[in-house]
């Protein structure tokens, strides 16, 4: 969370600055703030908002070739003026800017505040200015090293010191720090979208790793000032992509990309021949894959909530017994490895930092972990080291749709490939590959069709609470509905296995509430029915989401989705549950694409 910026060269460094806050303003938009070298020492600016309103306060002439910037999401003290990054000593000499939180600042605060040091802010990114500023030592670097030596937690810096004006300090543990190669120049930053406009060789910190970067080149050593040797990435990421085009929001952009998306994880990874999926990534051959026993699905979020589902379509084809849990519970719980259970995480950004720490945990305990992962050369795909790639393409609202959707195409095909080594016959590997090819058009004639989620959400925005609810994959698939509804347009929504209504929640159902109901045409169609008669019978208004529009009871509102496949079911119910969303959003007025209080990419525990 949070967005890092740094230039080191020969161009006034503010408009660059400025343009890569914008970049990464997904990553946090409370505050943000800029420092530049000028003659007479750092100059600072910054403001609680959005990066345009500090923009829009800029003095003239704040300008100079070196500089760092910050845009926030708050850990330490709340969104304010002064709790703003940069964060300077109190002689301002030093400027730092961090992402990531410092787990023992309040005990080094009280330390350094008995030194006599006064506090100007309350964040622990201060802790670390004053720390660094007391070091007594000529070399930045050093006195970075020595500060960090202090500190418990995680991190991505880049510090300025008044006194090294060629220079700036880099370091990283568990947050990301990238360099950007140019020509007499560098750049830095915590995440590639805010380099790829002006280079695309690029060298990826590890943890433990502190870098001086200068116009003329970097070096990179270890924490114990061991010299690490770096090779430059060339970097994925395509500029145009970084952009809203002719849509008013990423997220609706990022809706309509989903055909593209389901392509891009799609490519190359049907194999018609033998009726499976290729996932050469995997790097398991069938005889290892064939050893586990079990599955175990991890992520947050979104993620998890994508798990639920990868988790009954891998049990569905290949009758391993699989499941999936939030990783942040799964780290905590000390949980028992297994070596006949293969893991996988999830991970759109792949940075997100339980999911990561349930990795480290897993491969500590000698447990096999594979990656579902979207942005290539991320933490946690080199941390699992093998995987599936989304292939989705950047994704820049907040909030996950079309990563969650190729994630879903991901688990499709992974229970293809354990499905086709088990008991699914070519034919039926066939027919799911059939649809695998119809479904990005499919899913392209669903997108077009916005009318009448335009209507549904005219008729439903003011309501204040929305049950979502299902049966098996439609229970999951609900959970998503729910969260993308809560978070983009604020109004309370809450999934609930449609079976569990009755033992509790019924209580809250009234002309007031909402149900939204997700109603395949499955086995347990009937079942789906009568939990809709019981929330009719309480005067609950009711939106079906079904395969068909004659249902046998009365409801308020049909949403009606073609059928492929049944495995993919989820999918195409997906996107009227987006729509819907976004449409509630637009309706209610709420900022869409940075929702508040959250930030994509959640690098913090
Ligand atoms: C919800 C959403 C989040 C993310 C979660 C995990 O719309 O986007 O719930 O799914 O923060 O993020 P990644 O996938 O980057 O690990």
């Amino acid at each position: 969370m949070c967005g890092i910026v740094g230039y080191v060269g020969h161009q006034n460094a503010v408009p660059i600055l400025v343009e890569g806050l914008h970049r990464l303003e997904y990553r946090g938009y409370d505050s943000a703030g800029l420092a530049v070298q000028r003659k007479h020492g750092i100059e600072i600016h910054k403001r609680q908002g959005k990066v345009r309103e500090m923009e829009a306060s800029l003095p003239k002439r704040f300008a100079g070739v070196v500089g760092v910037g910050h845009t926030r999401w708050a850990t330490h003290g709340a969104p304010s003026d002064g709790n703003a990054h940069p964060q300077s000593d109190t002689s301002g000499r030093i400027a730092v800017v961090h992402n990531g939180i410092i787990e023992n600042a309040h005990e080094l605060r009280a330390q350094l505040e008995a030194r006599g040091v006064v506090f100007a802010s309350q964040t622990d990114t201060e802790v670390l200015a004053q720390l660094i500023a007391g070091v007594e030592t000529d070399s930045l670097e050093d006195a970075v090293r020595s500060a960090l030596r202090a500190i418990t937690g995680t991190y991505g810096i880049a510090v300025m010191d008044a006194r090294h004006p060629d220079q700036i300090v880099v370091a990283r543990n568990g947050s990301p720090v990238i360099l950007g190669i140019g020509d007499k120049e560098m750049f830095i930053a915590s995440d590639a979208s805010a380099l790829v406009r002006h280079t695309q060789q690029a060298i990826y910190l590890d943890d433990g790793e502190i870098a001086v970067v200068e116009a003329r080149g970097f070096r990179v050593t270890s924490l114990d000032a061991l010299p690490s040797t770096k090779q430059p990435t060339t970097l994925q990421l395509v500029d145009d992509q970084m952009s809203k085009g002719s849509f008013s929001h990423f997220t609706m952009k990022e809706i309509y990309e989903q055909p593209d998306a389901v392509r891009g994880t799609l490519r190359g990874r049907l194999d018609r021949r033998f009726s499976t999926a290729r996932l050469d990534g995997l790097n398991l051959p069938a005889r290892d894959l064939l050893r586990f026993r079990r599955i175990k699905i991890i992520g947050c979020g979104s993620a998890c909530i994508s798990g639920f589902l990868g988790a009954r379509m891998i049990e569905r084809l290949s009758r391993i017994p699989c499941d999936a849990e939030s990783a942040a519970e799964f780290r905590y719980r000390n949980p028992v490895i297994e070596d006949d259970t293969l893991y996988v995480a999830v991970s759109q950004s792949g940075e997100t930092f339980d999911t990561l720490a349930a990795v480290e945990e897993i491969k500590r305990k000698g447990g096999a972990v594979v990656g579902i992962v979207n942005v290539v050369g991320s933490t946690i795909a080199r941390a699992c080291g093998r995987g599936v790639y989304l292939h989705a393409g950047p994704e820049i609202a907040v909030v996950s749709t079309k990563t969650f959707m190729s994630t879903l195409v991901a688990f499709v095909l992974l229970a293809l490939h354990l499905g086709r080594m088990k008991d699914v016959s070519a034919g039926a590997g066939r027919r799911i590959i059939d649809a695998l090819d119809q479904l990005p058009d499919a899913l392209g004639s669903l997108i077009a069709n916005q009318a009448q989620m335009t209507d549904l959400a005219k008729k439903y925005a003011h309501f204040a609470n929305a049950y979502f609810v299902g049966r098996n994959e439609g229970y999951a698939l609900a959970m998503e509905g729910a969260l993308k509804l809560k978070e983009v347009s604020y109004l309370h929504a809450e999934a609930y296995p449609a079976s569990e209504l009755k033992h509790g929640p019924l209580a809250l159902i009234s002309p007031d509430t909402l149900t939204v109901v997700v109603i395949p045409s499955d086995d347990l169609f009937e079942k789906n029915v009568s939990t809709i008669e019981e929330i009719r019978a309480r005067r609950g208004p009711v939106i079906a989401l079904s395969h068909t529009a004659t249902l046998p009871v009365a409801v308020d509102d049909v949403i009606v989705v073609p059928q492929l496949h049944e495995l993919l079911d989820p999918l195409l119910m997906l996107v009227p549950l987006q729509q819907f969303a976004f449409r509630v959003a637009i309706e209610r007025g709420c900022d869409i694409d940075q929702p508040r209080n959250l930030a994509k990419s959640v690098t913090v525990e």
